[in-house]
């Protein structure tokens, strides 16, 4: 069985990456991590990776004078390794409209919120202060626009009385960590909403 190239993307502790990689080990996984690169030194995503024999690459953003400088590296690293499809995972870099373009349809994230609601940072702050019952998780394509492409995978949590953004962020990051495989092992075995370059659903 061919198995779909992953790259990954972190800036940090990689619990997301972990589940990715934990997913991979099974010889049935459609899909093998290939390569993880932070933009952090040190982080210990980086270990997670060297543990499970994974390649990794340390491209810091500070090394470079522009956004798009730093993503054409980021870029060439991914398809010197043939690189298919893109995992962000909790990757904290705002990517360049060119990078975006140039993996549109293959390049996914996962976002601390039921989007559409509570796009950007501090999702479990703007969720309590919503006051909303029920927060959760979604993988979806990324797109130009900050959490707003096609949506493949969600999953829900209460939000329970007297929590805090601690006690939320533990509960939705188990939520993180069963949907981001799942995500990645329907869309490499054809059966997610896939996301052609322009940003349109496949049907
Ligand atoms: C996760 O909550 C993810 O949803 C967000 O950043 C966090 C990364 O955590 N994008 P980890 O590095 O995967 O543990």
């Amino acid at each position: 069985m061919a198995r779909l190239k992953v790259g990954v993307l972190i800036s940090g502790r990689g619990s997301n990456l972990q589940a990715l990689l934990d997913a991979c080990a099974a010889p049935d996984f459609p899909a093998e991590i290939a390569l993880v690169i932070s933009n952090i030194p040190e982080v210990y995503g980086l270990e997670r990776a060297a543990k499970a024999g994974v390649p990794t690459a340390v491209i810091r953003h500070k090394d470079y004078a522009s956004r798009a400088e730093f993503d054409g590296a980021v870029d060439a690293r991914l398809r010197a390794a043939g690189i298919e499809l893109v995992c962000l995972a909790g990757f904290m870099r705002l990517l360049s409209s060119g990078f975006v373009e140039g993996w549109q349809g293959r390049m996914i994230n996962i976002h601390p919120s039921l989007l559409p609601n509570f796009k950007g940072l501090h999702t479990h702050a703007q969720a309590l202060a919503a006051g909303v019952k029920l927060h959760g998780c979604t993988v979806h394509h990324v797109t130009a626009a900050l959490d707003d492409g096609p949506i493949i995978l969600q999953a829900a949590v209460p939000v329970l009385p007297g929590d805090d953004e601690d006690s939320l962020a533990a509960r939705v990051l188990v939520a993180e960590h069963r949907i981001y495989p799942l995500a990645l092992r329907l869309l490499a075995g054809g059966q997610a909403v896939a996301c052609d370059p322009a940003g349109m659903l496949i049907a």
